[in-house]
């Protein structure tokens, strides 16, 4: 239920506030924990600040925009208007960790106007939550602003103290860096500038890409990010590391421009999630809260899924992606071997990478040859492979690689999308892997992500679902379309199979945390052949097999690859869980939580009264009693466990593993044990 009460209670005009040279305006969160205040100071600057149980955590922060052909907007700014809402209303998601989602905030929208002669106005509108505020603003359609062209936006959070940060460099071009754990004042990214294996772009080693969480010394955690990312540039954050600051620094066009827009315009909503536990962060819904609702009217063909494919082999180097020296992984039949694999084992789609012709002919000297999306390598049937994937049941996943050539592909997107609905493939991955071409644009620029939206867009007048690898971060942009199932925008398992540095233990304990929090990520979990001795040598993945299954239930994701190779599942026990383990949930629990450290969390299968269980830690082993209230009362339970062995360990003994069974109810008190680099994996299957 929706109650708009427009009331002025969350104001509060303090007289004779010495800082400004006006009253300032408060808005609380429901809780009445989280404090804004806004105001404009004695030259008109506008600010605000926000204090967290009477704490300050932002200090006095300012707001202004730079423009090409117009005068900044800074100061002689006065507050003309405002208006307050409050909104309780619950709303249902297609798919996610719960069914039900509860959208509770404090709105104060304040109205500025210049005093000068040019009368420009904008609107500074606060949503405040229980678990975090975020902010926006909107400029109105106006005489002395029409065409924009922003070249700075600079939205400040000044930090209250030295807050303990994990963080990404602030990198243009790529999300696939491990993350850092430093102090505020310490963020240099340096170091990331001399990363070999991919694409990168980092203007600035002072700066950071969003999410950036942090820990306060009061034991809060706030993550800084923006929500509905849309006809905008992706926002880095310029860290003065000296003044304690972060100022908001957009990812620019080619020639130095931000933002070309036109009013009305509004901007991504800037976020700060607040939560008194690690575990609270993951289970905010603040990004997704703050982006439209659905707007695809029928939604009953989008639906989650279990995958496989043919992917891995040709990261580890079974198989090539091309077919120039006669090892082409995706030739009709290897693909029909897949395709049996997933029918025997109950999974439900194959992925078909690497099955479409590079035509060097068309080498236009920036990347070795272009794609089409139409036509497949001769080696490779599609539509005998349709065929044969739909008299055994299973469906394929189609894989559009743009290489990066992006203009490329938004030209024959629609003959690429048509060519799907031909062979009657609903979900395609694409990718948007390098630098992008043409040259002049970055992933996290406007025009790319006007394009990757086009691509959504696209995709859901024809009923395709999409995952995407690389491209622009996510900002909740899924509420609103759906279809858009997952992204990687990270760095995922395939750094593991290209060989050091992988990703080290702690790196899927940070995920959680930082990128996660913007959306659900195609991580591609489940790898068993975790020496990859066959392959290279010193090549080892670090990580326990068990953790390697506790991933599927710990990172959320409504697509999960089960990435590893057909022959390395047969004959394994271990694969019964990724039989078993659901992707659709009605709910979550986060049941312990620490960044970088552990994490556990419990998920009730959709329409069921079955639950699955994850569980993983860094390079420390932990034991913990978890009591298993979550389980539905009154009923029992077989607990298939997959533990790591007595010796398991990430590094000298990763293979090691137990698998037993145990009837369990929501009064029973497990005993979890993790080993260095571990994990544990469980489901519990109701006794009728
Ligand atoms: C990078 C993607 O992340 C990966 O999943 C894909 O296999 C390769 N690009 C090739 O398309
Ligand atoms: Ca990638």
């Amino acid at each position: 239920m929706v109650k708009h009460i427009f009331f002025s209670l969350f104001f509060l005009f303090i007289a004779n506030n010495s800082y400004s040279s006006d009253k300032s305006q408060y808005i609380k969160s429901p809780d009445g924990l989280t404090i804004v205040e806004f105001n404009v100071n004695k030259e008109g600057r506008p600010f605000y600040n926000v204090s967290y149980a009477n704490k300050k955590i932002i200090d006095n922060s300012f707001i202004s925009f730079k423009f090409k052909n117009d005068k900044e907007i800074k100061a002689n700014l006065s507050i003309v208007n405002f208006e307050v809402n409050s909104i309780d209303e619950t709303w249902e998601r297609i798919w996610g960790p719960t069914t039900k989602v509860k959208n509770n905030y404090n709105l104060l929208k304040i109205q500025l106007q210049e005093t000068s002669e040019s009368k420009r106005k904008f609107n500074v509108v606060f949503k405040v939550y229980d678990d975090g505020l975020a902010f926006r603003y909107e400029f109105p359609e106006q005489e002395n602003l029409n065409k924009v062209l922003i070249t700075d936006e600079q939205t400040e959070f000044q930090l209250s103290d030295d807050f303990i940060c994990w963080w990404n460099p602030g990198d243009w071009d790529s999300y696939e860096h491990l993350y850092s754990k430093t102090k505020f004042s310490e963020i240099d990214g340096t170091p990331y500038l001399t990363n070999q294996l991919i694409a990168s772009y980092i203007p600035d080693v002072k700066a950071i890409n969003t999410p950036i969480t942090m820990k306060t010394k009061e034991g809060l955690y706030l993550s800084f990010h923006e929500a509905n990312l849309t006809n905008y540039a992706g926002m880095t954050l310029k860290c003065d590391t000296e003044k304690l600051k972060m100022t908001s620094a957009l990812v620019a066009w080619e020639d130095g421009i931000k933002v070309k827009t036109q009013t009305p315009f509004e901007t991504p909503w800037r976020t700060i999630q607040i939560s008194k536990s690690a575990a609270g962060l993951i289970e905010s819904n603040l990004i997704e809260n703050l982006n439209e609702p659905c707007k695809i009217e029928n939604t009953e063909w989008i639906h989650p899924q279990k995958y496989i494919g043919l992917w891995w082999a040709m990261h580890v180097g079974q198989y090539d992606w091309e077919m120039d020296n006669n090892n082409h992984g995706t030739s009709t039949e290897i693909s029909k071997r897949y395709i049996d694999f997933a029918a025997k084992q109950n999974i439900e789609s194959v992925l078909i990478e690497g099955w479409n012709e590079c035509n060097p002919t068309w080498m236009n000297g920036e990347r070795k040859c272009q794609f089409d999306w139409v036509t497949s390598y001769s080696d490779y049937d599609f539509k005998e492979v349709i065929r044969y994937a739909n008299e055994k049941g299973v469906k394929i996943i189609g894989q559009h690689e743009t290489n990066g050539l992006v203009g490329n592909y938004m030209d024959k997107l629609d003959d690429a999308y048509e060519y799907l609905d031909e062979l009657g493939i609903g979900t395609v991955k694409s990718g948007y892997v390098g630098t992008l071409i043409p040259a002049v644009h970055y992933q996290q620029g406007q025009w790319m992500i006007e394009n990757f939206r086009i691509a959504i867009e696209k995709a859901a007048e024809r009923k395709i679902t999409v995952f995407a690898h690389e491209t622009i971060k996510p900002t909740g942009i899924s509420r609103t379309y759906p279809n858009l199932l997952s992204q990687e925008t990270a760095r995922g398992q395939e750094f593991n199979a290209w060989g050091k540095p992988g990703n080290n233990p702690s790196h899927s304990l940070i995920l959680p945390f930082t990128r996660m929090l913007g959306g659900a990520m195609d991580f591609t979990p489940g790898i068993f052949d975790i020496k990859l001795e066959k392959y290279r040598e010193n090549n080892q993945i670090p990580t326990t097999l068990a953790k390697q299954l506790a991933l599927f239930v710990v990172f959320y994701s409504p697509v999960q690859m089960a990435a590893d190779l057909p022959e390395n599942y047969e004959n394994n026990p271990a694969f019964q869980f990724i039989r078993d383990v659901p992707v659709e949930w009605d709910d979550s629990k986060v049941l312990n939580a620490e960044i970088g450290e552990y994490l556990t969390i419990a998920r009730k299968e959709k329409n069921t009264k079955n639950w699955a269980l994850g569980s993983i830690t860094n390079e420390e082993s932990r034991d913990f009693d978890i009591p298993l209230t979550f389980l539905d009362e009154g009923v029992k339970y077989r607990a298939f466990i997959y533990a790591d062995g007595e010796k398991a360990h990430w590094d000298k003994n990763p293979l090691d593993y137990t698998i037993h069974n145990k009837e369990v109810s929501n009064k029973t008190i497990l005993k979890i044990n993790l080993a260095e680099g571990g994990g544990q994996a469980i489901y519990f299957k109701a006794i009728d």
